[in-house]
């Protein structure tokens, strides 16, 4: 695996390469120092990790404060990996002087090497603003998770002719806009495949089929984090939540039973100071 740090130059390049673009979602340090070690091009500080890892019912409540928090751990950690952190729902949405002063917080205060922010064409002119200050954007359409409201509910997006003519706008619109790159979340294949062949810059999809420059995924699906199935557009590599329940669980029975801690995990007190707990001289 080659070891230098990943840039938007290197995942731009990769659309005219053999290679994917690999990309995983991170929520702190320890989540990201193994998804960078394991070797994945971008890490996304996602928004999601408001329902994942707090506890939300959607990504709404979640605010560029405790975005920061969250990209500042992961910066940290990632030695290789580009770190891309989610602006958060209304950070960016009021006005373009809004939007890119938070963006800029990010990379300032957070240590992140761009942004996300979901939305098409409605979002191009405050992404060209945001990356004419130096800032990098990724952009994101299809199903864009903070208007969970407005398209009501999480459903497949651009599955006929109209809806799936405005996706490809979008797409054409950010690229406009200076996007170095595009998620493409839960859009039939054939469109995902078909909006990656007519931009230029790389497309990473997330239910949008194999046919874009890369993947990402909620980490948290993956390994298997939250009791329960994940979505379609996901697969569990693991079952972290099997193995921490049943970890918790014996745990629990060996304090129980008297069966932990043993002597490998105590301490030894010296000579002197056992002589003196013996007489009790203390
Ligand atoms: O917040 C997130 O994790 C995301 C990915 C699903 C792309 O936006």
């Amino acid at each position: 695996m080659n070891k230098e740090k990943v840039t938007t130059e290197t995942i731009r390049e990769k659309k005219n390469g053999p290679e994917q673009i690999i990309a995983l979602t991170a929520w702190d340090y320890t989540s990201a120092q193994i998804v960078d070690t394991a070797g994945i091009d971008i890490v996304l500080v996602g928004d999601s990790l408001a329902m994942t890892i707090r506890g939300d019912e959607n990504t709404l409540g979640i605010t560029v404060h405790d975005m920061i928090y969250h990209t500042q751990m992961v910066s940290r950690a990632c030695q290789r990996a580009l770190v891309i952190a989610d602006m958060p729902f209304m950070s960016y949405q009021l006005n373009e002087v809004q939007a890119t002063r938070n963006a800029g917080r990010f990379l300032k205060a957070g240590g992140a090497g761009g942004v996300k922010i979901e939305g098409g064409m409605r979002m191009a002119s405050t992404i060209e603003k945001i990356t004419g200050a130096g800032i990098p954007v990724m952009g994101h359409i299809g199903l864009t998770p903070q208007s969970v409201h407005q398209i009501g509910g999480y459903k497949v997006q651009g599955k006929s002719l109209e809806p799936a003519k405005e996706l490809v706008k979008d797409a054409k619109a950010l690229q406009a806009a200076g996007v170095f790159s595009l998620v493409l979340e839960c859009v039939p294949s054939e469109l995902a495949s078909f909006i990656t062949d007519s931009i230029d810059i790389p497309t990473i999809g997330i239910g949008a089929g194999s046919g874009c420059d890369g993947q990402i995924q909620v980490t948290a699906d993956v390994i298997g984090l939250k009791q329960g199935s994940v979505p379609k557009h996901a697969k569990k590599y693991t079952d972290l939540n099997h193995s921490f329940m049943t970890a918790v669980k014996t745990y629990a029975a060996e304090v129980t039973k008297g069966a932990f801690p043993t002597e490998a995990n105590s301490f030894k007190s010296s000579d002197d100071l056992k002589q003196s707990l013996e007489k009790e001289d203390i």
